[in-house]
């Protein structure tokens, strides 16, 4: 009785979560046998343990007892996959969230299922485990997701009920960003809604479960996506260099212009190198491996990758990975691994351990110390230089990486670029312009001042008394003679940078232009003091950048706790509500700096003594000192 599996049918893996009494087991039961799916001899099987049990109606869950029992005695993860198919195509049911084997798989890339269906209780709603296992959907990055509101039949198949309970879950799935394309109510005990529609929800008119399964998206081939071409090597041949590597993903034709990553520079490809000769190939697609040759000679090597120039990798120095791990010794901040995904290797050190989970009961910590072998962590990785990266989501083969510890596998993880931005910079657009020197130097400006300028770049959490300081020092500075001037985050968006929100992009650019235009002021011989968030590292390095022998970074430090507490505008209450998005340190990251010239703890000082702190500071920095007193009187004399 059982169909056989069509291998000319695509496959398509699912995976089923869901609190542990919500009905999982019965419903996957289920579903085999409203699809005609059960190996033969099953369903006999299946009478004749009830029987033996004594239960009256039959319990579907049995059905996984007997394919349990099978499991246990299995190692791999492919043996915890269970079949069914539709007339549409063939399915697997990876049913094993919570155990350890399948985490690994999933976090790490190895076995990946394209959706995911959640049930939940009709009676009990959204419960701790509900939120774990949707959790993990999210950490997963999948895109799928239906929710099935199941044990219709011991709610009197209420709509009401279903509209309550489908309106929790939803909120719940859209405050961790994970938006399903369907709400099913069935019983699956009773086999409403699941295959048939069944007698009892004739009001609802959406899809049956297994339609529901029918309308997910299959992935879409590796040769459909964007290029992706690591180079392995580059071989001198006679006059000719050849770039070799195998396609990741996409399509590459001679003719089509490659942009190489990290570098950045670009070239034609001028022929296709195959083994065999094929003097006829000009087009390669994913899982070819091939050689190149380009019309220009730029720095391409082992490691780079090449891309079109849409949808290149992005460029960060900084990524999060959602990793698992598996070494002996715990992954601890400060500690440096050495990562590699495709031909890419590189020496990264942990910023922060940003979440971790406990794989035997999915429990989370925030803010844990280390992550001890078998977690899965949520981490932020630091690397010296620029590094092209795939988010996971977007590439499923370039978004995986694994660390090493000396030459021990030590983890596996997938990227997750939510909350960074791409570092890449456009080549500038404006040509032929020259710059012009200036008859008045900085000393010159100094000297009538009778101060340096300088820019005084303070960062730090919404709250964290940035602004505050800012204004206070400012107001002191002046009263002593000083030419001072605050910019500050809100006031500039009010104007200069009204067009910019709060994604990481637009941030990087909010603080591109207060860089530039700090570096103006000091340059004029202002002490420009900065009040912005400045959440990202490495734009604060370019901020100083543009002033590098006037620029100060100060930390202004208070914990999260404490700013959330002071919530000097309602915005951490609003952020907390979900009424803002990317709310730095609720849902959007904040990188406390690395080596800064100075950090004030508005947490532990009152506000007169950190005004006072950074007072002395600032005259420290910009006093003349006495050789270019008459250093400058000199040029003013010339
Ligand atoms: S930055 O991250 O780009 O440096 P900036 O300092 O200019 O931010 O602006 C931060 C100010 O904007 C905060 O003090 C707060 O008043 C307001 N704000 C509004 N939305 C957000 C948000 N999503 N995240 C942080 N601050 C926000």
């Amino acid at each position: 009785m059982s169909k056989e599996t069509n291998p000319s049918k695509q496959l398509f893996r699912v995976v089923i979560v869901g609190h542990v009494d919500h009905g999982k087991s019965t419903l996957i039961g289920r579903l085999l046998y409203d699809t005609d799916s059960l190996p033969e001899g099953k369903y006999e099987e299946l009478q004749e343990i009830c029987k033996r049990r004594g239960t009256d109606a039959l319990e579907w869950s049995f059905v996984l007892d007997a394919f349990q029992a099978e499991r246990d005695q299995a190692i791999t993860i492919d043996t915890t996959q269970i079949w069914f198919n539709t007339d549409q195509r063939d399915y697997v049911i990876i049913d094993a969230p919570g155990h350890r084997e399948f985490l690994k798989n999933m976090v790490s890339g190895a076995a990946q299922a394209e959706a995911a269906i959640l049930v939940v209780d009709a009676n009990e709603g959204v419960r701790e485990q509900t939120k774990r296992h949707a959790y993990l959907l999210s950490l997963l990055g999948m895109k799928q997701i239906g929710v099935v509101i199941n044990k219709m039949d011991m709610v009197g198949h209420d709509p009401e009920v279903f509209d309550k309970v489908s309106k929790q879950v939803t909120e719940y799935l859209n405050s961790i960003n994970l938006h399903p394309s369907h709400i099913t109510p069935i019983s699956a005990r009773h086999g409403d809604m699941i295959s048939k529609r069944g007698d009892n929800l004739d009001w609802y008119d959406g899809k049956s479960l297994t339609e529901v399964f029918d309308s997910f998206e299959p992935a879409s081939a590796p040769y459909a996506q964007p290029l992706r071409f690591p180079v392995q090597d580059v071989y001198r041949y006679e006059e000719r260099r050849i770039l070799v590597g195998r396609i990741e993903t996409g399509i590459l034709r001679t003719g089509d212009t490659i942009l190489f990553s990290p570098t950045n520079e670009k070239a034609v490809v001028t022929s296709i190198e195959s083994w065999p000769k094929d003097e006829s190939k000009v087009e390669a697609r994913a899982g070819e491996s091939i050689g190149i040759t380009l019309d220009e000679r730029i720095f391409v090597e082992r490691g780079h990758m090449g891309s079109h120039d849409i949808n290149a990798p992005m460029l960060s120095n900084v990524f999060r990975a959602n990793i698992f791990w598996l070494s002996h010794k715990p992954l601890k901040v400060g500690h440096s691994y050495k990562v590699r995904y495709g031909t890419h290797e590189a020496t990264v050190t942990v910023q922060s351990i940003d979440r971790v989970i406990d794989t035997d009961d999915l429990a989370q910590h925030e803010r844990a110390g280390e992550v001890a072998r078998n977690a899965v962590a949520e981490v932020t990785f630091r690397a010296r230089d620029l590094l092209p990266l795939d988010p996971y989501s977007d590439n499923n083969r370039t978004g995986r990486v694994v660390f090493y510890d000396g030459y021990d596998i030590a983890g596996g993880g997938s990227v997750n670029m939510d909350g960074y931005a791409d570092q890449r910079r456009d080549a500038p657009k404006s040509e032929n312009i020259y710059k012009v020197d200036h008859l008045m130097t900085a000393d010159i400006r100094a000297q009538r001042q009778g101060h340096h300028g300088g820019v005084f770049w303070f960062t730090g959490l919404s709250g964290s008394g940035k602004s505050t300081l800012a204004m206070a020092v400012e107001q002191a500075l002046f009263e002593k003679g000083y030419h001072t001037y605050v910019l500050d985050g809100d006031n500039v968006r009010h104007g200069l940078n009204s067009d910019l929100g709060f994604s990481p992009k637009d941030r990087a650019e909010n603080i591109r232009r207060i860089g530039h235009v700090a570096a103006l002021m000091a340059d004029a011989g202002q002490i420009v003091i900065t009040a912005f968030i400045s959440p990202y590292q490495a734009d604060r390095d370019r901020a100083r950048a543009a002033s590098p022998d006037k620029f100060h970074e100060i930390s202004v430090y208070a914990d999260l706790e404490t700013c959330e507490a002071r919530d000097p505008k309602g915005l951490y209450k609003k952020a907390r509500a979900g009424e803002i998005e990317d709310f730095t340190g609720i849902d959007s990251p904040y990188e406390a700096p690395i080596n800064p010239e100075m950090v004030v703890d508005t947490q532990a000082n009152d506000v007169a003594t950190c005004v006072a702190q950074v007072l002395r500071y600032v005259e420290q920095q910009v006093e003349l000192k006495a050789s270019e007193e008459t250093k400058g009187e000199k040029a003013i004399a010339v």
